[in-house]
């Protein structure tokens, strides 16, 4: 135990060499920058962009179309990964699928962040289904007017970057998502896998990294635009090289 402590005393202290050798500075900025509303998501996306994911997405596809229907309860997928994976993406990609888009009545999509605030959800959900602002301001009025739209629907419900993993939160939300079909779904995406907790234990789809070649794909695509450089060896394998050191983040590809 007591060599135990002594390692990890002398990890901690590396850890905090770094904090002064990279001038690291103390606070909470950033981390409300990532989750402030600056990076608002739509279910808009381009797929001619996104590289690679092809198996990602049929695997998903494929479960929202069948099954649903085993399910007594509403079906909820997570998709979920550190920042900058391509979560969203992915999400993006099952949402716009044709099959989907025929299958579902409604498609619905939320951008979410760290305020699982359940009035201003539920109002989101029914301005993106009735495609004008809401003016309802209590919680029963709102959830008894998107019973009115959802009933009788299947409708597929996506709910971008959860943070909160709020049971009690996430039962008043869901009260009138269970009055459409049965075959209903929310898909979720988070960089937390304890949001299965919350919605208790429903299918969490690790997203695994780009692999080395659609890596490079998305760099080149970046870094070259269309067909320029093709084919100069040399600045292939020093693009490879730097790609290797993003760990198929594609934010981390993009970036760089
Ligand atoms: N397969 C891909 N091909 C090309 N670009 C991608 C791919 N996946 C993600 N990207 C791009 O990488 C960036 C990060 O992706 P995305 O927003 O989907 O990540 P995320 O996992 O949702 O991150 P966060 O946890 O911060 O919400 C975006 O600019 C997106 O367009
Ligand atoms: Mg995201």
């Amino acid at each position: 135990m007591g060599l135990k402590l002594k390692t990890a005393r002398e990890k901690l202290g590396v850890i905090a060499g770094e904090k002064s050798k990279f001038h690291l500075t103390q606070g909470v900025g950033e981390v409300t920058t990532l989750r402030n509303e600056n990076r608002q998501t739509s279910s808009l996306v381009n797929e001619s962009e996104v590289l690679g994911r092809v198996y990602e997405k049929e695997k998903l596809v494929s479960m929202l179309l069948c099954d649903a229907s085993h399910h007594d309860d509403l079906s909820v997928y997570a998709i979920c990964g550190m920042g900058g994976l391509g979560k969203t993406t992915l999400s993006q990609l099952v949402y716009n699928d044709e099959n989907v888009a025929k299958a579902f009545d409604l498609r619905v999509w939320v951008y979410v962040s760290d305020d699982l605030n359940i009035k201003r959800l539920t109002q989101a959900i029914l301005e993106s289904i009735e495609g004008n602002s809401c003016n309802i301001q209590e919680l029963d009025p709102l959830q008894q007017r998107l019973v009115e739209k959802l009933v009788r629907k299947r409708f597929l419900l996506a709910l971008d970057n959860v943070w909160n993993e709020c049971p009690d939160k996430w039962d008043v939300l869901k009260q009138p998502l269970w009055r459409g079909k049965r075959e209903s779904t929310v898909v979720i995406t988070t960089r937390a896998e304890k949001i299965t907790l919350m919605t208790a234990g429903d299918i969490l789809h690790r997203l695994r990294c780009l692999s080395n070649d659609d890596s490079w794909s998305l760099f080149k695509q970046k870094a070259f635009g269309r067909g320029i450089n093709e084919g100069n060896v040399i600045l292939e394998i020093i693009g490879r090289e730097i790609v290797r050191r993003c760990g198929g983040v594609s934010l981390a590809i993009k970036a760089l």
